[in-house]
């Protein structure tokens, strides 16, 4: 067997065999095949696709590259959630101590930002001191202690999912079905959880434009899921404009703070309490979806899931101060309004834009080794539906260069378009995707 021939194979849309896919993944992850042989497979799956027996092979394989975590220590149904990226999505830090308030075991493994999406491990880690990078024996002790760990990911899963991703960073292959399916699922499949819930976006904020896509998308990672033998569901979510309010590390953690506080947007509340629910049914708690929904919400009008966080952020070192006085978490020098040119109502808004400007403020990487701003970010004043008088803000910037902030002001502001008709507010949740 050999590269060029699997190449060739998937160049002229064949399958490939099981000992072709677990030949190009071991091989690639030993070093044995380089670079350009694999960008050019890599571009042969995005044109071409895969089956699904294709992706199920590359998924289970990608899983056994590194460590298969052992959660089994840990009494009762663990429930891994994952999202595949948004702008202003801060749900894990609100959904997960809910979850574990209710006394459902909750680990989470979450990644860094890279390119225009935040990841939750920097947001947790503009909390001072919140120590993210937990060891396995420290994450199953904090667990059986106080219920929930939120953690990056360990360095040791799905190893060649890693090596790829960063090829397909550069080779303009990231948003395929087949890749990211596969990317995804061996890292969930590998992290040991018994269930689990994706949140899986949809719209010009996310990877998947569209709804058939984003539908797609979620039906192939249900379906692997449930072969791996781990029930998976997949909740589809509206991106075509940042989740909430905030955008930028410290202040996605404020918000979420925020949240737990029962002091949220309606579209981020929402999400959260459907999430949750999908979590608690998976884990045997609870009753229905809509009774579910609502006792969530309960643990946030009670304060129950605020208290958890709180605990959470103490047993991982952070200050809990921040939750009585958030302006103990790092804020910007300069707040810059972008104001309307124009009246009307918001028809779109080009949510990717939001997330690179984030970047172009410092708060977030371009490369893996970036350090990056915590304090700055973007508040989005008006949403899509909502009515725009001329001179009415759209949003803050929020810099610590002003000259960086300013530079973000009119790339902003052409990120809205506005129509003289009415625009009807959007749906938070679109579907979901379940016993496929
Ligand atoms: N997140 C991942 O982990 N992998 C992808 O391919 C896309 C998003």
């Amino acid at each position: 067997m050999n590269i060029s021939e699997i190449i060739r194979t998937k160049r002229d849309c064949k399958e490939l065999t099981t000992e072709q896919i677990e030949y190009f993944i071991k091989e690639y992850a030993y070093g044995n095949i380089p670079d350009y042989q694999v960008s050019s497979l890599l571009m042969a799956i995005y044109l071409n696709g895969m089956s699904e027996r294709e992706i199920l092979d590359l998924t289970i394989t990608m899983s056994k590259s590194g460590e298969i975590l052992d959660l089994s220590d840990i009494p009762g149904i663990k429930v891994d959630k994952h999202s595949t990226g948004g702008i202003g999505d801060k749900v894990t830090m609100v959904v997960m101590p809910l979850v574990a308030s209710f006394g459902v075991p909750v680990i989470k493994m979450s990644g860094r930002g890279l390119g225009y999406t935040q990841g939750t491990a920097d947001k947790l880690e503009a909390i001072p001191n919140f120590k993210v990078n937990l060891e396995m024996d420290e994450m199953i002790r904090n667990v059986k202690r106080i219920g929930i760990a939120l953690m990056t990911q360990s360095e040791n899963i799905a190893l060649a999912d890693k090596k790829l991703y960063a090829l397909r960073d550069v080779t303009q292959t990231v948003e395929s079905i087949p890749l990211i399916a596969s990317s995804i699922m061996s890292k969930k499949i590998a992290s040991g959880a018994d269930k689990i819930l994706l949140e899986v976006t949809c719209g010009s904020g996310a990877f998947m434009e569209d709804e058939f896509r984003a539908r797609t998308l979620a039906e192939t990672m249900v379906k692997i899921g449930n072969m791996a033998g781990k029930e998976t569901i997949g909740v589809i979510t509206n991106m075509n404009q940042p989740l909430g309010r905030f955008c930028g590390n410290a202040l996605e953690t404020m918000e979420a703070i925020n949240i737990l506080k029962g002091q949220g947007d309606y579209d981020v509340v929402e999400v959260c309490c459907v999430l949750g629910a999908y979590m608690l049914k998976m884990a045997g708690v609870g009753g229905s979806i809509v009774e579910n929904m609502k006792v969530v919400q309960e643990k946030i009008d009670s304060g129950e899931g605020l208290a958890k966080f709180e605990e959470l952020v103490q047993r991982q070192w952070g200050d809990t101060r921040v939750i009585k006085e958030p302006e103990r978490l790092v804020t910007a020098k300069y707040k810059i309004p972008v104001v309307a040119e124009e009246s009307g109502f918001v028809e779109k808004i080009e949510a990717k834009n939001i997330g690179q400007a984030v970047v172009n403020l410092g708060g977030g990487r371009m490369k893996k080794e970036d350090v990056i701003d915590y304090a700055v970010g973007i508040e989005v004043l008006k949403k899509i539906g909502d009515k725009v008088e001329t001179g009415d803000t759209l949003m803050y910037i929020y810099a610590n260069s002003e000259e960086k902030g300013k530079e973000q002001v009119e790339f902003l502001r052409k990120s809205y378009e506005l129509t003289y008709e009415p625009v009807k507010k959007l749906k938070a949740i679109l579907d979901v995707v379940e016993g496929v």
